[in-house]
């Protein structure tokens, strides 16, 4: 956080550059791509790379993902992504593979490859490639930390690609097997040291600005207020493949520095707004378990990996998963400007940063760069509930968490954040002040159930009718009773 008091400089000069990344051992160099071009157009069209397939065009289904590496230290850094909402300029400087770029050039398959062939793990095709990159991804993830891949990794791992034909339990059973052969891991050491010399150019695009300083990002913002700013793209590059919408100009924050960290202190720990999902829930759930199987349901792999929690909050989604759980922990986000010479910010209560649908306080020459959370009394309970129809890779019909603080049973403290019940993720603050000072028995949750369900008109749409949405946010409150009065036996995860 001590970014906040640099001292003024000047702002940073803007330039033109192609679109650079590796790809089979050679630098590609691509000049003139639109800021909005997606990458899987641009595999696809512009580059004739037919093996990444176009499914759902929407980040669902996996059947385009890539896999991208980043060069970390002496390392790479594998990554599936979905390439059909992900702008073609996000993997400048990074290494690119596709499902044609993994046999050996004798036609020896990688293992990957070999154990879905033989466990008998494709039908029709057209999902494969999407799986083989998971399965690539995972194989170079594993065998870099020296684990072995059991079922829970693999289902994670698959969590973003859907198969309409062979069925899962062959796949899942591949990505199991993949490990006998241990010998196919990436030599790195070469890509690297091309990937440094790319990012040692440091040369600069003025339609896709990708700062790599918390000061050049305020300060190129500050310049460019009406440009569209994205840091995974999970969402923005939905308006692109499916709002048809086009951006002229984009700013990515994903790869400053700064901002890609989780800073934790005594009494909060600070998320940088571009710390992916993944990452993001991890931090959470090491000081709240009870949040880590609510993040495995965040979405599937690929966008967990991608989608940032700063986006997640920024873009201000109804349904969008983290706030309602954020504003339950009572979190803030800290925005901030360069404005006359110098960083300003503000620190803005999540329950005070929504104004409307997908609209909140942050003006034109902000950015919201970090998301502050504070850590658990010792007296806490917390839970987080989502409803989908599919348990991940899907979007809230409803969710609801919780935190209470009880002493003899008494409620002393209660805070609800729910989503999917109103234009914006909202506190329940009827609920909260129905609740707040009794005893937490049976009468009080029922009470709870009937405040809850009149505090909120939900809208009928595709997900769930307004009348389900309230059914469930009471019984959503009865759950949590449960759980909170020492019955676990109703979590999924102690069925299983
Ligand atoms: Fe379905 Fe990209 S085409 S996720
Ligand atoms: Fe046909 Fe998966 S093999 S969709």
């Amino acid at each position: 956080m001590s970014e906040m008091l640099v001292s003024p400089l000047k702002l940073v000069p803007l330039r033109t550059r192609p679109l650079r990344f590796w790809h089979r051992g050679e630098v590609v160099s691509i000049d003139n791509v639109r800021p909005d071009r997606t990458l899987l157009d641009l595999l696809r069209e512009d580059l004739r790379l037919t093996a990444t397939k176009e499914g759902c065009g929407a980040g669902d289904c996996g059947a385009c993902i890539v896999v991208v590496g980043e060069a970390i230290g002496e390392n790479l850094q594998y990554c599936a992504i979905n390439s059909c909402i992900k702008p073609a300029h996000a993997i400048h400087g990074l290494a690119l593979w596709t499902a044609a770029d993994l046999s050996a050039p004798n036609g020896d398959l990688h293992p990957a490859q070999q154990a879905m062939l033989e466990c008998h793990g494709s039908q029709c095709g057209f999902c494969t490639p999407g799986f083989v990159m998971s399965l690539f991804a995972l194989y170079q993830r594993s065998v870099a930390k020296g684990i072995r891949v059991d079922r829970h990794a693999a289902h994670q791992a698959l969590s973003g690609n859907l198969c309409r034909c062979t069925g899962y339990r062959p796949i899942v059973q591949a990505a199991c097997q993949m490990q006998s052969k241990w010998d196919h891991k990436v030599i790195e050491e070469p890509i690297v040291a091309k990937l440094q010399s790319l990012a040692a150019s440091n040369d600069g695009n003025t339609n896709y600005l990708m700062p790599t300083e918390l000061l050049a990002l305020l300060q190129v913002r500050a310049q460019h207020p009406q440009a569209q700013l994205i840091a995974g793209a999970t969402d923005a590059g939905l308006w692109l493949t499916q709002g048809l919408r086009r951006m002229a100009q984009i700013i990515d924050l994903s790869r400053v520095e700064r901002l890609r960290r989780v800073e934790i202190y005594p009494n909060y720990i600070a998320i940088g707004a571009a710390v992916n999902l993944q990452d993001a829930f991890e931090a959470l759930s090491a000081d709240r378990p009870s949040t880590a199987a609510f993040g495995e349901r965040f979405a599937g792999w690929p966008v967990r990996q991608s989608g940032t929690l700063g986006g997640n909050i920024a873009n201000g989604s109804p349904i969008g998963d983290s706030m309602p759980l954020l504003l339950a922990l009572a979190a803030q986000v800290v925005l901030m400007a360069w404005r006359e010479e110098r960083i300003v910010h503000r620190v803005v209560p999540l329950d005070h940063f929504y104004t409307g649908y997908r609209q909140s306080v942050l003006v034109a020459d902000e950015v919201l760069c970090w998301i502050i959370v504070p850590r658990p009394q010792s007296d806490e309970w917390f839970g987080a509930y989502k409803v989908s129809k599919r348990i991940e890779d899907d979007i809230s019909a409803v969710s609801l968490s919780i935190q209470l603080r009880l002493q003899n049973m008494r409620i002393t403290s209660v805070r609800m954040g729910a989503g999917g019940v109103a234009a914006t993720p909202v506190r329940a603050i009827r609920t909260e002040a129905a609740l707040i000072g009794q005893l937490w028995d049976e009468e009080t949750l029922q009470r709870g159930q009937t405040v809850i369900q009149q505090e909120f008109f939900p809208m009928s749409d595709l997900r769930a009718s307004a009348d389900y949405r309230r059914q469930v946010l009471a019984q959503l409150l009865h759950r949590a009773w449960l759980e909170s009065t020492g019955n676990n036996n109703v979590r999924l995860e102690a069925l299983s």
